[in-house]
């Protein structure tokens, strides 16, 4: 599953114990195995095997570049969904072929600098979108690929801050303006419309919604083809979902038992677009307690990172184990983990059993590779924190905790205020 794990009552990532790091960098930071990271993509890659598939790991979920050049280094692509996201995979040395790009809003300094750098696909999500493409291409004299994101109707039980295939969601096209793009092919004449593209969500623990989506999409792709449409590539997104808590979602061979089997006649070459499964268990936020604080009504642990820091508990009321840098025999009470954030909602885990630390512990929040750092923010003035990955038992930043000249950076005083 991962490589955090306690020896001796103390908690470690592959052979180093956390606490080590923490002395040598100080607190908040985010840890991360790159073993683990590793083993997450080649799970999936072997589990698809018998359709050989494109695996472009979802940038968003975690864009660290040393992140994404362990990924690059294991074959795989890139997804992205904005010019900063293209950049930071230019900076990896990803092949472009192996970029593809999807987003309901693609500006045209975006979509220009895609058709430049000559990636994959771009995944189409509005009729309006495509129409600026065939424009964009045709004057930059490009002739690129792209896909229809079709929005399958299909619910994805999950939060509804992440469900993307219902039809009030925001996201892809329907079947019938889908079917009549490829039927007006000839509207977009400096666009080559070669696949389907399809992601109804994220953190899916139950194969069923991917089936039912993943099956539409297919014999949508079916009926094309038998109509003459040449489509070669079908993208089936990502969202595999992960344990947090007590979750059971299914493993990367139970997803490909259900998908193959109705993907490997059809000839389509397949991509995937995994996030949170390849990074989500592969980090942790390690956090130090600055505080125990009593109350009448409550038992709170203040510690010295955010919502600033980590967000999921708060926007998604998202379950995280929080786990002690070393266990004790301490005894066990009712807390508030919380940070230094003037908002009620900066918490990391609310009425938690656990065993009463010491001011000056560590504590680690599990499971936060996915939509940590990529999702932090300097609200409250807080400076980011640094980013440390383990690679063959020796730990190494690949992000240094901000300081305060980052905070101002590009501030200007205009002189009328002098
Ligand atoms: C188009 C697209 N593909 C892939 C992903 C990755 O999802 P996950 O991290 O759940 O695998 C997302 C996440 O929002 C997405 O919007």
């Amino acid at each position: 599953m991962h490589d955090f794990k306690y020896k001796n009552n103390r908690l470690y990532c592959e052979g180093i114990a956390v606490a080590e790091i923490a002395k040598k960098v100080g607190t908040p930071f985010y840890l991360y195995s790159r073993k683990t990271i590793i083993d997450h993509y080649r799970k999936l890659k072997t589990a698809f095997r018998e359709v050989d598939p494109l695996i472009c790991y979802s940038v968003k979920a975690n864009s660290s570049l040393a992140i994404l050049k362990v990924l690059v280094n294991e074959g795989a692509g890139l997804d992205i969904v904005s010019g900063g996201e293209l950049y930071r995979a230019r900076r990896v040395g990803v092949d472009p072929k192996r970029i593809v790009y999807a987003g309901v809003g693609k500006t045209q300094t975006e979509i220009d600098a895609g058709l430049k750098a000559g990636i994959l696909f771009f995944n189409v999500e509005s009729l309006n979108e495509l129409y600026l493409l065939n424009q964009r291409a045709g004057a930059l004299n490009k002739r690129p690929y792209a896909a229809i994101r079709v929005n399958p109707n299909v619910s994805a039980r999950t939060h509804k801050y992440i469900t993307t295939g219902r039809h009030e969601n925001k996201f892809g096209l329907d079947f019938t303006t889908a079917r009549w793009i490829f039927f007006n092919s000839n509207k977009f004449p400096h666009v080559r419309l070669r696949g389907l593209h399809v992601h109804i969500g994220s953190q899916i623990v139950n194969s069923g919604p991917f089936l039912s989506a993943i099956k539409k999409v297919r014999n949508f792709v079916v009926g094309l083809k038998g109509l003459g449409v040449k489509v070669e590539y079908l993208n089936i997104g990502g969202g595999l979902g992960i344990i947090y808590k007590d979750e059971r979602p299914q493993t990367a061979d139970e997803y490909a038992r259900v998908v193959v089997p109705i993907l490997k006649d059809t000839g389509l070459k397949i991509i995937l677009e995994p996030g949170r499964f390849i990074v989500g268990n592969a980090g942790i936020l390690v956090t130090r307690v600055s505080y125990v604080k009593q109350t009448k009504n409550k038992n709170f642990i203040i510690v010295d990172a955010g919502m600033s820091d980590f967000i999921r508990p708060t926007l998604y009321e998202a379950y995280h184990e929080v786990l002690p840098g070393t266990k004790t025999r301490a005894r066990t009470r009712k807390f508030d983990v919380v940070g230094p954030i003037c908002e009620t909602g900066d918490f990391f885990a609310l009425n938690r059993k656990m065993a009463e630390p010491a001011e000056g512990n560590l504590l680690a929040v599990m499971s936060a590779g996915a939509y940590g750092f990529s999702m932090s923010s300097n609200y409250n003035s807080r400076v980011k924190p640094c980013e440390v990955m383990v690679v063959a038992k020796k730990s190494f930043v690949i992000r240094k905790r901000e300081g305060c000249k980052d905070l101002v950076r590009g501030e200007v005083l205009p002189t009328a205020l002098k």
